[in-house]
């Protein structure tokens, strides 16, 4: 039934709810009731904030951060009829339900973007300080070695294969992933763009591990995956900047990336993040798996140890990338070539200018150009 003959607004959108399809997050308002809103989610994240005398809708803790901190997350069909003093929240089935209330860890101080002229500019300058705090999850400093302090679900020892799933730039931080596990602890990898493995439904042996790297812990396709490969009976690991996020709820694991909310489109500093992440990761993977020395698992912690200075140094070169920046943006076409870990990176870099400048550009691997220039010749 619907209000114009006579439904309630929570009739009529508990009716309307039975009709859609495909994923969304939705809030409808009356008119003529301005304090009421319903919300509806399927597919799409969204969460009820919790205030004094008033209450929030949004899609994750970061949209709410700036209101509060006091956050319930309605799950896969849920619907909440929300009041300025009460929720109550309905499941698929129209059944009432509780969802657990939760303090956010995000500060709305974090959600600033301070002296810099956009949110990517301050997220670019702040990765020497988010790379120090990710590595100081995963390295014990003063032993100069890697120490996991997630309790892990497989072992590292005796895994024979990895799959990772992830979509634009945390794909490209597990393709370089990929070559370092191969080469630092002789774990063969399967990766895949997120969006292609969940419609390729690959077999997959029971008890393996997959890891699913997102920023945002939302993105659909990589959630999908995810499930997909929980119900192969997969261990399900998750690297992700936000901790309540329906992917990091999902995982059997999560490895945190403290990088801070990444509001830029554009995603960067979590790149690096995910990139320190997934060293250690590597690193800790290659000493169980008897492929590192003792030796050789110091002298990679200080290698990663010394990328936040580097970083410095390469943020201190602002003037020469302004130059580099007008001479592209009159660029037609941009081909980034890579060989190696740079392989990935470059078709990031590709990924990153047609995002920011709508300029075409390709990543290819480096090897490659020498079969058009033979295709040429
Ligand atoms: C690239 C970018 C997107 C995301 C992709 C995955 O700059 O921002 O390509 O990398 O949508 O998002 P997450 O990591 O949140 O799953």
């Amino acid at each position: 039934m619907s209000l114009d003959r006579g439904a309630t607004p929570e009739q009529a959108v508990a009716n309307t709810l039975k009709q859609l399809r495909g994923a969304f997050a939705l809030a409808f308002m009356f008119k003529g009731d301005e304090n009421l809103l319903i919300a509806a989610r399927s597919g799409a994240p969204l969460a009820i904030g919790y205030g004094r005398g008033e209450m929030y809708l949004g899609s994750d803790a970061m949209a709410l951060a700036p209101f509060t901190a006091q956050l319930a997350y309605l799950e896969d069909g849920d619907w909440a009829v929300i009041t300025p003093t009460s929720v109550v929240i309905r499941d698929g089935n129209d059944r009432v339900v509780e969802r657990a209330q939760q303090l956010s860890q995000v500060s709305a101080l974090l959600v600033d973007r301070g002296n810099h002229r956009h949110f990517m500019a301050k997220e670019i300058y702040e990765q020497p300080e988010t790379i120090s705090h990710t590595l100081s999850h995963y390295v014990d400093m003063g032993a100069e070695k890697v120490s996991i302090r997630e309790a892990l679900p497989f072992d590292f020892a005796t895994l024979t294969r990895l799959t990772i799933s992830a979509c634009g730039t945390a794909y490209f931080a597990g393709a370089v992933a990929k070559y370092w596990f191969e080469r630092y602890a002789r774990l063969p990898v399967d990766i895949d763009v997120a969006s292609e493995f969940r419609y390729r439904e690959p077999p997959m042996e029971k008890g393996g591990l997959s890891l699913f790297i997102s920023q945002s812990g939302e993105t659909a396709d990589t959630l999908a995956a995810l499930r997909y490969c929980a119900g192969q009976g997969h261990h399900v690991a998750a690297l992700v900047n936000t901790r309540e996020s329906t992917i990091a709820r999902e995982s059997d694991v999560v490895f945190p990336i403290l990088c801070g909310p990444e509001i830029g489109v554009a995603s960067t500093k979590a790149l690096s993040a995910q990139l320190t992440a997934l060293a250690s990761l590597v690193i800790a993977a290659g000493r169980a798996r008897g492929v590192l020395s003792a030796e050789q698992e110091t002298a990679l912690v200080r290698a990663l140890i010394s990328v936040p200075n580097a970083v410095s140094q390469a943020l201190g070169e602002e003037d020469r990338v302004v130059e580099i920046a007008k001479k592209l943006s009159k660029a037609k076409d941009v081909l980034y070539l890579g060989r190696g870990v740079m392989f990935p990176i470059a078709m990031e870099g590709a990924l990153k200018l047609k995002e920011i400048s709508y300029i075409h550009a390709e990543g290819y691997a480096a090897g490659e150009s020498q079969a058009w220039a033979d295709c040429a010749g």
